[in-house]
């Protein structure tokens, strides 16, 4: 029995409609010229040499010689796909994101699952955290929430990131994966045993990426309409019932289909079994913050339950697969940076190193003007006027012949009047130092 995932060409055969660009046009180079035989070489004679001037030859290879582009250094291999972000639940007391407006307000959104620490080759049934990343296209600009299916992680500062990485990596000789490189890490940071305790627990390899949650993990900041702020913390309850692979079962799929979780998401949404998540918060005030015994702002920490309740929100739901892989998907760029007004960093360490990382990487990874590709732009944003110009592939018009320096006399983008634009003011003091914390923090 195919599945829809099978049958994606026949699909697509079906239902083509002849445009300059499909398979029902006509062949032609990149540049447009018709083409007659593409199965040919131009050649001296039927076994002769090839000639420099097979123009078609060079335009073909010389575009496949620079189809890759690198994988993202970590979560490499992901399924993408698209849908909504419904409000169910009015928290306009704590934040002023316009995504959280109105009930029943809709906010289009994408989303990538992913696994870590494999290249963009590897099965998807690995034990490994899941990758949860979330774009809401808001009007005020694009949102990234981009956390895991777990609501800690193992480290807690930035700093450790890319050595912590290197361990999950190859080994630098046997270029094979390391079991002492990963165990010795973690049992030298021993703020990693609660995601570890998580990782092989039962819940350590997700059944696809319908059923997990995903949490955004680290401590957020939500501005109200008055300026008040509380912290938060996101959680994505899956609607799908959460379900898990035993490692036998999961070994197994890894060897039959290791693409088992795109190929699970891909089918759901083409058979219109969407899947949805309902998104809660939680909320700590600035007072309940400094009177803890323990450290908010510590990723390797949860907030309890008990004290810090869910708060219902809304519904994302996934409705829309991509059309094309490549632009839709490997493209994708998250970044924590990407915030709204209403919405903020908190001070976890982690967060503020990320805050920088996504950006640069992506810079590498897409080139400098990675948000013009059509799935990064902030495509419901009311404004996007700025003043960076030019770079690699400026492919949107490059804001054709507007005045290209602020400020200016001439009618360019002036600043938003708005006062809810403003980010928050808060204090900041102390000596500055390298701060290890367990200098300070239970
Ligand atoms: C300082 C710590 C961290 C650094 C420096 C870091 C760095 C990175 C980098 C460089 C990428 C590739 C981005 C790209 O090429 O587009 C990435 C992807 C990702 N990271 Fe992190 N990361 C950190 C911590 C975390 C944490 C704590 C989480 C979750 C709570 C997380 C979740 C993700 C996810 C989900 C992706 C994949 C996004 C996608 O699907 O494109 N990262 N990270």
């Amino acid at each position: 029995m195919r599945d829809a995932a099978a049958e994606q060409l026949a699909e697509y055969s079906k239902n083509v409609k002849t445009n300059k660009q499909e398979i029902g046009g006509v062949l032609a180079t990149a540049t447009g010229r018709p083409i007659v035989n593409k199965n040919a070489s131009v050649t001296v004679g039927p076994r002769g040499p090839l000639l420099l001037q097979d123009t078609v030859l060079l335009d073909e290879m010389s575009h496949f010689d620079r189809e890759r582009i690198p994988e993202r250094a970590v979560h490499a291999k992901g399924a993408g796909a698209f849908g909504y972000f419904e409000v169910t639940d009015d928290i306009r007391q704590y934040t002023n994101a316009s995504v959280f407006s109105a009930i029943g307000k809709r906010t289009s959104l994408a989303v990538r699952f992913s696994t870590v620490g494999g290249e963009s080759g590897s099965a998807d049934t690995v034990r490994d955290p899941r990758g949860f990343a979330v774009k809401f296209y808001t009007e005020d600009g694009n949102w990234d929430l981009v956390g895991n299916n777990t609501p800690i992680f193992f480290i807690r500062d930035g700093i450790l990131f890319p050595s912590f990485i290197h361990t999950q990596k190859r080994n630098p000789q046997t270029h094979l994966k390391d079991a002492d490189m990963f165990w010795d890490f973690l049992s030298l940071r021993p703020e990693s045993t609660h995601q570890v305790s998580f990782l092989f627990s039962d819940r350590g390899i997700p059944d696809g990426y319908r059923h997990m949650n995903g949490y955004g993990s680290h401590t957020f900041k939500l501005v109200n309409a008055s300026g008040d702020h509380v912290y938060c913390k996101f959680h994505f309850k899956t609607d799908q019932g959460i379900q898990n692979l035993l490692p036998d079962d999961a070994a197994d799929v890894a060897r039959d289909d290791p693409d088992y979780g795109i190929r699970d998401l891909f089918n759901a949404i083409s058979n219109g079994q969407n899947p949805s998540w309902t998104l809660h918060i939680q909320v700590m005030t600035q007072a309940q913050a400094e009177s803890l015994p323990w450290n908010p702002f510590d990723v390797t920490k949860v907030w309890p339950q008990g004290d810090f309740p869910l708060i219902r929100v809304g519904k994302m739901v996934l409705d829309r697969n991509p059309e094309n892989y490549f632009a839709e998907v490997e493209q994708l760029a998250f970044n924590p940076a990407n915030m709204i007004p209403g919405v903020e960093a908190s001070p976890d360490k982690m967060l503020q190193a990320r805050l920088f990382s996504y950006g640069d990487t992506q810079r590498h990874r897409l080139g400098p003007n990675h948000l013009q590709i059509p799935v990064n732009c902030p495509m419901n944003a009311r404004t996007w006027g700025h003043y960076q110009r030019d770079g690699f592939m400026a492919i949107n018009g490059n804001h054709g012949n507007a005045p290209n320096y602020f400020p200016n006399s001439f009618s360019g983008p002036s600043p938003s009047s708005n006062q809810l634009h403003l980010e928050s003011t808060f204090p900041a003091s102390g000596d500055v130092a390298r701060y290890s914390f367990e200098f300070y923090s239970s």
